[in-house]
């Protein structure tokens, strides 16, 4: 197998804050050669990244496969869940480049639900008792025989909202139909899956995978509602911190020995060397944590949160993990010390119908504020070279501190220094550990 060159020339795949978090932890490492971008029209990314000299769409995958080659591309590192299960990590893997990122059929842990249930019922993994359906009639029928509450999910990839939390089995049955009738998910929601729900506060969990051998990140945890005090609609994320006092040290290795050992294992032994981020949406269940769903990529704004965190160099990390030799990789003896805080910055009318081209001001002012860094995710320069809002979610700003209260001040205090019209943010961001600290847990 290949070694590491002195100077990694990468690749990032996707346009997002996501994306602009690990350019910019990639951009502080010794080991980056030339960092290229798919998506230039990020103005965080087009500060840090060369862009291709080739239009990004998935559907020509050939022409990144040749820019690899001629570029001499030796890690690809793709961000977001749709180009894997598209196959981008299958079409770009060559004696040369490396990818960061599972396979397509690997992929399907987050791109069908229906196959990561199967494969978590066959490791014994703890997750919600689940039923597959592929027609309304038998999905309906389900409904009608049970009592508890239930859960409705599209099983294909939904951007995050195929999914029903249903309140009685009025809702549950909208929900099948909506699916199978309406067809709101288009193909994604073909194959539904109807689990049981479960209780307990959320936690994200995160290895870093080479296959056989993994580096577990610090928990976090998102804030999907978009208000404060988790009300309204949900969202892609207002905000995420770490690490979480919601998880302990025992369920941490709880969750490693139960739920992301055994999964690396089962992948294993269905013939996939998983190579990439392992993400666990969990829930901390009185009877201990359960899996809600996986996911093959960073969770974005956990991301955010994560990449000032890593235990080792990022490059090399992500270089080792993408060639199944994260045994060779140096990392730190201590967890990272103190705690982080993203907010995230969001248009008027998100996330129903967010509105584009408000003017934006104060990000060179909030970014020269101690402990402070500013992601762009949904903004453009416009004619006149000016920052406008071009997407739902708008500017990622994280604070770190001694503690979580200090990196969420940080954050809310540089939050404050960007202006635009229709700004939405939560400033409660944490505030399930704060009270945990503060001894109100529920
Ligand atoms: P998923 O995309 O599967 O993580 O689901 C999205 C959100 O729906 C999760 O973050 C949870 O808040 C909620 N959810 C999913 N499955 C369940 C479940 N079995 N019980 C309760 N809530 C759930
Ligand atoms: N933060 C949730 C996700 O990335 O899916």
């Amino acid at each position: 197998m290949q070694r590491m060159p002195a100077k990694v020339n990468v690749l990032l795949v996707g346009g997002g804050g996501r994306e602009h978090a690990l350019a910019a932890a990639m951009k502080r490492s010794p080991r980056l050669g030339a960092l290229y971008t798919t998506h230039p029209d990020n103005p965080g990314l087009a500060a840090l990244c060369r862009p291709t000299d080739i239009p990004f769409d998935l559907k020509e995958m050939y022409r990144l496969e040749q820019f690899c080659g001629r570029a001499a591309i030796d890690l690809v590192v793709v961000g977001p869940e749709a180009p894997l299960a598209a196959g981008l990590a299958d079409r770009l893997t060559s004696e040369r480049t490396k990818v960061f990122g599972p396979t397509a059929e690997a992929a399907r842990l987050e791109s069908s639900k229906a196959w990561a249930k199967q494969l978590m019922r066959s490791a014994s993994i703890p997750t919600a008792e689940a039923r597959v359906f592929k027609d309304a009639e038998s999905a309906l029928t389900y409904v009608r025989t049970r009592d508890e509450a239930l859960v409705v999910k599209a099983s294909g990839l939904a951007s995050g909202k195929g999914v029903y939390v249903c309140e009685g089995k009025q809702e549950a049955f909208d929900a099948v139909r909506a699916m199978f009738v309406e067809r709101r998910f288009g193909d994604a929601g073909s194959e539904v899956v109807i689990e049981e729900r479960l209780q307990g506060p959320e936690v994200s969990v995160f290895a870093i995978v080479d296959g056989r051998n993994m580096v577990i990140l610090d928990a976090c945890q998102d804030h999907k509602r978009l208000l404060e005090g988790d009300a309204g609609p949900n969202t892609g994320g207002m905000g995420a911190y770490c690490p979480t006092p919601l998880i302990d040290g025992p369920t941490m290795q709880a969750v490693w020995r139960q739920v992301l050992a055994p999964t690396v294992d089962a992948l294993r032994r269905e013939g996939f060397e998983y190579r990439g981020v392992l993400y666990a949406g969990l829930m901390l269940t009185p009877g201990g944590p359960k899996v809600l769903e996986f996911n093959v990529r960073f969770g974005d704004p956990e991301c955010q949160c994560l990449v000032d965190r890593l235990p080792g160099d990022v490059v090399e990390l992500l270089f080792a993990a993408a060639s199944g030799r994260l045994e060779e990789v140096r990392l730190d003896d201590a967890p990272a010390a103190g705690s982080v805080c993203c907010i995230v910055l969001a248009a008027a009318g998100y996330p129903d119908a967010p509105q584009a081209g408000a003017v934006i001001e104060g990000v060179p002012e909030a970014e020269a504020m101690p402990g402070v860094r500013v992601y762009h995710a949904g903004t453009r320069r416009d004619g006149e070279r000016r920052l406008v809002v071009a997407g739902g979610r708008v500017l990622n700003v994280v604070g770190s501190g001694a503690t979580l209260e200090e990196a969420r001040q940080r954050a809310l205090a540089a939050a404050d220094a960007i202006r635009f019209a229709g700004k939405q943010l939560r400033r409660d961001i944490g505030h399930q550990a704060l009270s945990v600290k503060a001894g109100k847990r529920r």
